[in-house]
Order: structure tokens, then C-alpha cells, then sequence
């Protein structure tokens, strides 16, 4: 399974411009989500036009910081330990990915070409996401110290910003 990062990149730059942008992606993520996967849905306390924000807001940062692990990690680290709170389990990871790949081709292709490059790309991406945060939520401990030194709470929230998915973080000065 091979990731193409300048295939990722041009196609995110197209969701966001064909069919609708990441708004329709994102209500048609949970749209389907919830259809096809009822039992996630009372995990959710956010409404969908707010949830699919946060959503689209995360992917763009992963999208924009994939080549910048040594910050994407952490990032996605502390996303891993919220998901606790949220009682995600790690099973649920499979179910969001095949969700998010369906809504993508859909998406995709209804102005353009949805190739099967572009859907290894997005699974291979969606796959190390996935298997990034499951690392953190299982292990939240053995995260402590990287997250404290990208300024998360063992929890990996932030105290002094309330939208922690928007930006990946930069090391403190030791
Ligand atoms: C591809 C991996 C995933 C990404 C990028 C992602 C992204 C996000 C983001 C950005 C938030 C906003 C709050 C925060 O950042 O702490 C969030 C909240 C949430 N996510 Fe995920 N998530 C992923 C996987 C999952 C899975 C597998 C589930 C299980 C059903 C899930 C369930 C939730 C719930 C329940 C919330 C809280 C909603 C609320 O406020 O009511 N997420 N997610």
C-alpha cells in the first residue's frame, strides 16, 4: 500500500473545491456514518454541522503537516488520548476509515477521476492516522512526556485553547 503524498495533497485540494467543498464531504461523513454505523451515534453530542468542522479541519492539518512527523505524531498522539474521553473504541477505527474512504470516492468523483492511486493513497493515509492514535489511547501513559513538550495535558486537551485539532504544535524549548 503506497502513499503518494502530492496525490493526497491534489486531491484534498479538490474536495475542498468540487461538489460542494468539505462542508458536503463533511455532513455526508456523518450522514453515512450514522446510517451505516447506528451504533457510533450516541457516542456523538456534537451536532454534525459543528462535528464535520472539526473533522475537515483535522484532515487539512494532516494533509498540510504529512511530511512534518516529528510534529504530526504528537498531533495525532494527543487526538488518540481525547478519543478516550469520547469512548471511541478501537474497533471504530474501521468503521470511520471505510466511511471516509466511501464518502471520498463519492465525492470525487462526481466532478473528476476517484483512481485506484488516489484510494490507496487515502487508505494508506487513513491506516497510519488510525494506527497512530490507537498507539496513544491504548498506551496514554507511556505519551505523557511527548505531549507535555508540545504543550497538550496528559489528557491531550490544551488549556489555553479550545480547538486543539486545528494546528499541529511545535516543541517546547527544552
Ligand atoms: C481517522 C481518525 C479520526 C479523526 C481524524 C478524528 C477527528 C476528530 C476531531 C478533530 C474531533 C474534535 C474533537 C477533538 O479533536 O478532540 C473528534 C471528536 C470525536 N470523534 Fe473523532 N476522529 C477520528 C476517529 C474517530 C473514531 C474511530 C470515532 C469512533 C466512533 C470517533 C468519534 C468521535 C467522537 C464521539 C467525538 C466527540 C464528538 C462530540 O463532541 O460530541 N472519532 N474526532
Amino acid at each position: 500500500m503506497t502513499m503518494d503524498i502530492v496525490l493526497l495533497r491534489k486531491s484534498f485540494e479538490r474536495a475542498k473545491a468540487e461538489n460542494g467543498g468539505t462542508t458536503a464531504l463533511g455532513l455526508a461523513f456523518y450522514k453515512r456514518l450514522f446510517e451505516k454505523y447506528p451504533s457510533v451515534k450516541p457516542l456523538f453530542h456534537t451536532p454534525p454541522e459543528d462535528q464535520h468542522k472539526k473533522l475537515m479541519a483535522s484532515l487539512g492539518a494532516i494533509v498540510a503537516g504529512v511530511e512534518q512527523p516529528d510534529r504530526l505524531l504528537p498531533y495525532l498522539h494527543a487526538m488518540g488520548v481525547r478519543h478516550l474521553k469520547y469512548k471511541t473504541e478501537n474497533a471504530h477505527y474501521a468503521a470511520v476509515g471505510e466511511n471516509l474512504m466511501a464518502v471520498l470516492a463519492d465525492h470525487l468523483s462526481k466532478e473528476g477521476e476517484w483512481t485506484t492511486p488516489m484510494a490507496e493513497t487515502w487508505e494508506a493515509a487513513i491506516g497510519v492516522v488510525a494506527k497512530t492514535m490507537i498507539e496513544a489511547s491504548d498506551n496514554p501513559d507511556a505519551f505523557k512526556e511527548e505531549l507535555a513538550t508540545f504543550g497538550y495535558q496528559a489528557d491531550g486537551f490544551k488549556k489555553n485553547d479550545a480547538e486543539p485539532w486545528r494546528q499541529l504544535e511545535v516543541a517546547a524549548p527544552k
